[in-house]
Order: structure tokens, then C-alpha cells, then sequence
């Protein structure tokens, strides 16, 4: 039995539709199961990474799991999981990790406390590194449906959209194929963009036209102060300041493990398009 964590995330969605189209067995943990929407006869169960009291009842029966990185709890749960006699982990961690201020970044410092934590673990342990989510646009939908202006504090930062049904197609590959078990995956998108040509493409997609209003960091911060703990939104601050105007390096991993090339921003917006009309 496999079993899914982080539910409703679009990874976790993807990677069920290849495990059950496959005719895996296969379990979804969600912090919010009754918000799942899951094909008929798959089993849900309530699994919140950040509260231990959660996991033996997840894990019971377990011999796989797709695990998103939280490193709080993380201890407890690989314990919970070697007594429920898990084998492989596969933990979406991130290429924030390979920066070489990984140590006093917050973000890229919780994802290296989450994959220290899985490889210290006498579990099996594969370790998905992708960049920047193709997905993090969604977070400029709502500028763009109501016709206001996307506020970026460095629309000339370049980064490597990676397509959700990309780091879903990794994951299947590594979590059933055991010769990738075990290994470190660096997955990129296939061309290295700037938010502003990403925004361009998006526009495409939508078929209106998207303005963009330069701020300053202090003021993007301030707006996502809701969304993001200020010690994360500094640590994306300093990744897109190191990459204004300084295209990033891509691997050609998705297309080993996957088979077929990443898939472009422009096709990801073709996909979510409908999530930006007005
Ligand atoms: N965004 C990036 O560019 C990027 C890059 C590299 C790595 N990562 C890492 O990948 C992981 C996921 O990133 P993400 O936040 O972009 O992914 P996401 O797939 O949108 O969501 C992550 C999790 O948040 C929970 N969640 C809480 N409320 C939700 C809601 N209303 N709708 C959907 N999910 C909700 C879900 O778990 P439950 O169902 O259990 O609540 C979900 O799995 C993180 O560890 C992140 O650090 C992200």
C-alpha cells in the first residue's frame, strides 16, 4: 500500500491519478480528508504532518510513502512509519536546498532539516528536488481576473517553471521503479524564464492583457505578510535577487525519469488558463 500525504496539494492529486490508473493500492492522508475529492473506492484518512497523533492510523499497513517535507514532527513520523514497516519514502524537498546559503535560509533550511531527517532514517529514502512550481502563477490570479496589475518586486528574476503533472510523473517513476530508489533528483522545467516572460505567455493563454507593477521587496513582504512567515518571504526575496536578470540552470532529470521533456510554462498556462479568466 502507498500512501499519498499533503491530499489536496496538486502534486498529491496527480501522482493519485497515476497510482490508481495503475491499480496501486494506494491510501491519500489529508490534513482536511472531507475536503478531498477522491475516484471511488480510494480510502482517505485524516493525516496532519504537524500533528503526530495522526500518524500510526495513516501508516498502518504502509509500505511507501510520498511525503511532503515537514520537518517539525518529522522524527515521529519516521518512527511511526519503521513500526508500521514502511520501506521506500519519496519526500518532495526542494532545489532551495542546493543554494549555498541553504544553512540560514529559512525555507531552504526546512527542506535540508526534512531530507537529513529521511536519510538518518533506516527507511529508504528518495529525494525529489524541484524548482520553482509552474503553479506558484496561481498566486497572481486573482490581480489578474480583476484586471489589476500584477506587483512584482523583481520582474526580470528568472527561475525554471516546473509543471505539476512533471514533479507527479518523478514521483510515480521513483516511488515503483526500485532502481531509483534510494537517489537524489534535481528537477528543473525545461527553459529558464523571467516572471515578466512568464506573465507575457500567460496573457496568451488567457487571451487579455496583463500589466505588471514593480514594487519594492518591503512592499511585496508586507502584501503576502497573510500567506508567508516574513523569515520565509525573505528567504524567495533573496532567490529572485540572485536571479534578476541571471537565467538558472536546468537538468534534463524530468526527461530521464519521465521519458518525454518537461512541459513548458506555455502549455502550463494552456492547462490552468480557465483559472485566470475574469
Ligand atoms: N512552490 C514552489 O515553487 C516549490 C518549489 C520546490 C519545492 N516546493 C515544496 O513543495 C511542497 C508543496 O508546495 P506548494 O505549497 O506549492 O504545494 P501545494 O501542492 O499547493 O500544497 C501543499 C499542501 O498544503 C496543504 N493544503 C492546505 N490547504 C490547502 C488548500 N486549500 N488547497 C490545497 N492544498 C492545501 C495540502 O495538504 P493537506 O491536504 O494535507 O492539507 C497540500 O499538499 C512544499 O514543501 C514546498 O516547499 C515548492
Amino acid at each position: 500500500m502507498i500512501l499519498i500525504t499533503g491530499g489536496r496539494g496538486a502534486v498529491a492529486t496527480r501522482l493519485l491519478s497515476l497510482v490508481t490508473d495503475a491499480g496501486l493500492a494506494v491510501r491519500v492522508g489529508s490534513a482536511e480528508p472531507a475536503q478531498l475529492t477522491l475516484p471511488e473506492g480510494i480510502p482517505a484518512v485524516r493525516l496532519d504532518l504537524t500533528a503526530p497523533s495522526t500518524f500510526a492510523s495513516a501508516l498502518a499497513g504502509v509500505r511507501s510513502v510520498f511525503l511532503y517535507a515537514s520537518a517539525s514532527h518529522l522524527d515521529t513520523f519516521l518512527d511511526e512509519a519503521g513500526r508500521a514497516g514502511v520501506q521506500h519514502i519519496v519526500l518532495l524537498s526542494s532545489a532551495a536546498v542546493l543554494s549555498p546559503d541553504a544553512e540560514t535560509s529559512a525555507m531552504a533550511k526546512s527542506h535540508l532539516d526534512a531530507e537529513r531527517a529521511v536519510q538518518a532514517s533506516p527507511i529508504t529514502a528518495t529525494i525529489l528536488r524541484p524548482g520553482s512550481f509552474a503553479a506558484n502563477a496561481t498566486g497572481w490570479a486573482w490581480a489578474i481576473k480583476t484586471g489589476k496589475p500584477v506587483r512584482l518586486p523583481y520582474p526580470g528574476a528568472y527561475n525554471d517553471p516546473i509543471h505539476e503533472r512533471d514533479i507527479a510523473e518523478a514521483a510515480y517513476t521513483v516511488l515503483t521503479q526500485p532502481r531509483h530508489h534510494g537517489g537524489v533528483y534535481d528537477l528543473t522545467g525545461p527553459e529558464t524564464l523571467t516572471f515578466a516572460e512568464q506573465l507575457d505567455q500567460l496573457a496568451k493563454a488567457v487571451g487579455q492583457p496583463i500589466t505588471v507593477e514593480q514594487v519594492t521587496p518591503a512592499e511585496w513582504k508586507e502584501a503576502m505578510a497573510e500567506h508567508l512567515p516574513p523569515n520565509f518571504a525573505d528567504s524567495i526575496l533573496d532567490y529572485w535577487k540572485s536571479t534578476d536578470g541571471k537565467p538558472v540552470p536546468l537538468t534534463d532529470v524530468v526527461q530521464k525519469l519521465t521519458g518525454h521533456p518537461g512541459r513548458t510554462f506555455a502549455e502550463w498556462a494552456a492547462d490552468h488558463a480557465a483559472e485566470f479568466a475574469s
